[in-house]
């Protein structure tokens, strides 16, 4: 055992310095929630670009034709659902309606999400509620409805968008820090179960990446210090999505977005005390003020 773990850690190391190379994803059909505005949009006129067949899914329709427009005008293949990804019954029609019109979806990239961004005690019932309703549950119906298709063939790849919000505690951010950490948890559970199954579906393969601050309008009030660190500075959209496009296509278990606070979280962020973060955030002060909308 001790051999085997040292085996797969001596490789994960080797694959820092040559990583795997990119797959080619023209025969792939890949589903995106969230494609109407921000990195889903980017990341899905990307993937169009190298040939791949978009499915793309978001709760507001015109933005979404928007996306496929522009996909379509690049001479791209994609297609365009209205769907709530919240509505359990609405993600599994949809999942039948795509096996119809389009084919088995290979990829699926979990986006869709919203930041209420205020302190604990001013964020509503119904605030809290949806956030998670879109989150987290949003993430599992969509695992729910297009997992099985992946299992009967034995391959396949579900990207999901945690955050660093998912690795580290931030002020204003209570529960979408809840929901980020949920979704790494439930990426985490996921490979396990998918391990420990008897068929061993270790082919189907689960990527989960963690942007920091990305210039989409999600994060309305960003405070950063530092501008020019560059683990520390909000990160343009067409940089996020190239550095979500080449995770998707070396299949790569998890990233951050800059790449560079992969290495701060894993080796100072996580052994630190919490009175030591708290020290190191109040000198980097970078974060999210509240605001209202
Ligand atoms: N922008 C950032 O700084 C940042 C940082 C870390 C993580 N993230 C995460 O990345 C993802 C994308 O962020 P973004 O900034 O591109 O967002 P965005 O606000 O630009 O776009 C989100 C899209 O999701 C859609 N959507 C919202 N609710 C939906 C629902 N119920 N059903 C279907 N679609 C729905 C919206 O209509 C919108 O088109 C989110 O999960 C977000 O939490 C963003």
């Amino acid at each position: 055992m001790l051999l085997r773990i040292l085996y797969e850690t001596l490789k994960s190391v080797f694959q820092v310095i040559v990583p795997p190379s990119p797959k080619d994803v023209k025969d792939d059909i890949i589903l995106i929630t969230g494609t109407g505005h921000g990195m889903g949009r980017e990341v899905a006129v990307r993937l169009a670009r190298l040939g791949a067949t978009l499915v793309c899914v978001d709760i507001n329709s015109a933005n979404n034709e928007e996306t496929a427009k522009i996909i379509k005008q690049e001479k791209g293949k994609a297609h365009a659902y209205r769907c709530d990804v919240t509505n359990r019954a609405a993600v599994m029609e949809l999942a039948e309606k795509v096996k119809r019109e389009v084919g088995d979806v290979t990829i699926l990239v979990n986006n869709a999400g919203i930041m209420p961004c205020k302190p604990l005690l001013q964020q509503t019932e119904q605030e809290i509620r949806l956030m998670n309703d879109i989150n987290i549950h949003g993430n599992l119906w969509m695992i729910q409805a297009f997992l099985p298709a992946m299992i009967s063939s034995e391959r396949g790849q579900i990207v999901a968008m945690s955050s660093m919000a998912g690795l580290m505690g931030l002020g204003n951010l209570v529960p979408y820090c809840g929901s980020k950490y949920a979704v790494r948890g439930i990426m985490d559970a996921l490979a396990m179960e998918l391990h420990m199954d008897p068929r061993r579906l270790d082919g189907i393969k689960l990527t989960t990446i963690c942007p920091y601050m990305v210039d989409t309008g999600l994060c309305k009030k960003p405070r950063v210090r530092f501008q020019n660190l560059r683990s520390n500075r909000v990160v343009g959209v067409d940089e996020a999505a190239d550095t979500i496009v080449d995770a998707i296509r070396r299949e790569l278990t998890d990233i951050t977005i800059p790449h560079e606070l992969y290495y701060v979280n894993k080796f100072l962020y996580v052994p630190m005390s919490r009175a030591a973060k708290h020290i190191g955030y109040e000198f980097f002060n970078a974060g999210v003020d509240a605001h209202d909308d």
